[in-house]
């Protein structure tokens, strides 16, 4: 398919880029834009890595192609929700809580956490396994994910992103 250029609006930022129409976001955000945090796991919308935040929805980037992505949506990928300097309170609660293993699918889960506190901010732990239940972690961090999750619902700080 020939490739064409679309605008995106990614991190509060508009991206110009080129691109065949059907190529993956996953692929656009790290290797034309650069932005490596958001990882590949299945390719197939089933592990929840690649999650990004698209209007607010959390969504697989390895199953919207940039044509989909380039309608004026905001997209923010885990590099929008906070820096190094200035986690969100999700990415710090998952620091705190050490809610990982390897750190994979991390991003995804921090995403998925994001969009559901963004939606519901004190979501019963029901409903957090629910909405959860599209992001795998092989490392099996599940119970200190949920803790770190739990906290924040639980809690009174800010859910937007700090980046
Ligand atoms: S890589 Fe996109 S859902 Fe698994
Ligand atoms: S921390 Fe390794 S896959 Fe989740």
């Amino acid at each position: 398919m020939a490739k064409r250029d679309f605008r995106l609006l990614v991190n509060g930022k508009t991206r110009n880029v080129t691109a065949e129409p059907d190529e993956p976001l996953l692929w656009v955000l790290r290797d034309r834009l650069g932005l490596k945090g958001t990882k590949f796991g299945c390719g197939a919308g089933m592990c929840g890595t690649c999650k990004v935040l698209v209007d607010g929805e959390a969504w697989p980037s390895c199953r919207l192609t940039v044509s989909a992505a380039a309608r004026g949506q905001k997209i923010l990928t885990i590099e929008g929700l906070g820096t190094p300097e200035r986690l969100s309170a999700i990415q710090k609660a998952f620091v705190q809580h050490g809610a990982f293993g390897c750190g994979y699918c991390t991003a995804g889960m921090i995403v998925a956490a994001t969009a559901l506190l963004m939606r519901k901010r004190n979501p019963t732990r029901s409903e957090i396994i629910a909405a959860m239940d599209g992001n795998l972690c092989r490392c099996a961090a599940y119970p200190d994910i949920l803790a770190a999750i739990e906290e924040v619902a639980a809690s009174t700080e800010e859910i937007e992103p700090t980046a």
